[in-house]
């Protein structure tokens, strides 16, 4: 073999069957090959398991989605390249021209989008009312068929608490299904109630270090396998080394959340006690108004605190820059904390009487709380609200 072929075909190595890497090797490859071509045919008329081509499945991305499944309390996963990949992929798996859609004021903003515009565009029509509206709800889904509820909970930004429960019991009585962003609340909360299908952002909690993105679909076997086809051919699939750092992440992912709740909720308790501030967002906080459907539905409150300061966006503006150890960015759910200005808040696409009911305000600053040492950030905080009230 001259040398230009030997490195096209390298040396195989192989692991003695009784020999274990304790980490799963990174499949980062797009194609996989049988030994002859009736393995090959026997593997595509489903006789036979393995692999082909990366974008319909790979090892490393399928250990992935085996753990998602399990963690999230169902049977089946499909990954993606991005968390609004997982969204936009889901939507056009399940709808068809002439469908309807539920969807609320408060869902996180390409959500919206994505079932206004795009959906939308080829026929598929919606109804979007306040993910409190429980009496709505019930009306909107007598007043037509309804094909999916697409909801979030705590919802992005002002973390408001849907009430699951009530939630999928109407959509199942009404033959819709129910899809879920269950991004905030992470794998370990909400598998327990009756919803169809669960989304996240990798992007955020799985992996931690916010250097790598993804998005996952979880539900039954018989609703995920309909869908994985499609999504095959939408062609939004995770990348094997996406994967293994989105795995790696997982290890630490309970230590994270944890710590990084409670970091959450000091914060919250503090800006609750601070004259510069109207309003806290947080969950675990007694003063939040679902605060009691919260204790029910979840077991950790989450990392995301969002505020509304008495001066606006201009005090937002102050609170924001001042901040040392929170970067002024998208996201949430990684390890550093992140700021989100008035400025920056979604929320232009929606009526003034839409705007009222998602609970934002001029004012509405959000945070994510991460892994430092919550003293440093407390005193960061502190000294932000200081500046915030300087006009
Ligand atoms: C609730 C929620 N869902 C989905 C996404 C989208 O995730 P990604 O950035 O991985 O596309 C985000 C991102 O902020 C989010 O907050």
């Amino acid at each position: 073999m001259k040398k230009i072929t030997r490195v096209n075909h390298p040396p195989t190595v192989e692991l003695p069957t009784d020999n274990h890497s304790i980490v799963a090797p990174i499949y980062q490859t797009v194609k996989f090959e049988f030994d002859t071509l009736e393995e090959t045919e026997r593997f595509f008329r489903g006789e036979r398991p393995g692999f082909f081509y990366t974008r319909a499945s790979n090892p490393t991305t399928r250990q992935l989605e085996l753990l998602l499944a399990e963690l999230q309390g169902r049977e089946e996963c499909l990954v993606t390249s991005s968390g609004v990949g997982a969204i936009s992929q889901t939507l056009l798996t399940l709808t068809k021209q002439g469908d309807h859609v539920l969807c609320f004021i408060e869902t996180y903003n390409p959500t919206r989008y994505l079932i206004r515009r795009l959906l939308g565009r080829f026929g598929v029509t919606h109804t979007m009312i306040s993910v409190e509206d429980i009496a709505g709800t019930e009306r909107a889904l007598a007043a037509r068929p309804t094909r999916l509820v697409v909801f979030e909970s705590p919802t992005n930004p002002v973390t408001k608490v849907a009430d699951i429960k009530s939630l999928t019991r109407l959509a199942r009585a009404s033959g819709a299904l129910t899809v879920m962003d269950n991004t905030f609340a992470g794998f370990h909360q909400h598998g327990e109630y009756d919803v169809d299908i669960f989304l996240h952002s990798l992007t955020k909690y799985a992996s931690g270090a916010g250097d790598v993105m993804g998005g996952a679909v979880i539900g039954r076997s018989d609703l995920i396998r309909g869908m994985r086809n499609d999504f095959g051919a939408l062609g939004g699939m995770l990348d094997p080394h996406a994967a293994y750092l989105i795995l790696r992440g997982l290890k630490t992912y309970f230590v994270r959340y944890q710590t990084q709740s409670a970091n959450a909720m000091k914060i919250a308790e503090l800006l609750a006690t601070h004259p510069a501030v109207a309003r806290v967002h947080y969950p675990g906080l007694p003063s939040h108004p679902q605060y009691a459907l919260a204790r029910e539905q979840m077991k950790d409150f989450g990392t995301v605190v969002s505020f509304d300061l008495k001066g606006g966006a201009d005090a937002g503006a102050r609170f924001s820059d001042a901040l040392k150890l929170f970067a002024l960015t998208a996201s949430l759910g990684s390890t550093e904390s992140l700021v989100v200005a008035p400025q920056m808040m979604g929320g232009r696409d929606l009526t003034a009487d839409q705007y009222k009911l998602s609970g934002l305000t001029e004012g509405t600053v959000r945070l994510s709380i991460g892994l430092e040492d919550v003293d440093d950030l407390l005193d960061d905080v502190k000294h932000a609200l200081a500046a915030a009230e300087q006009s």
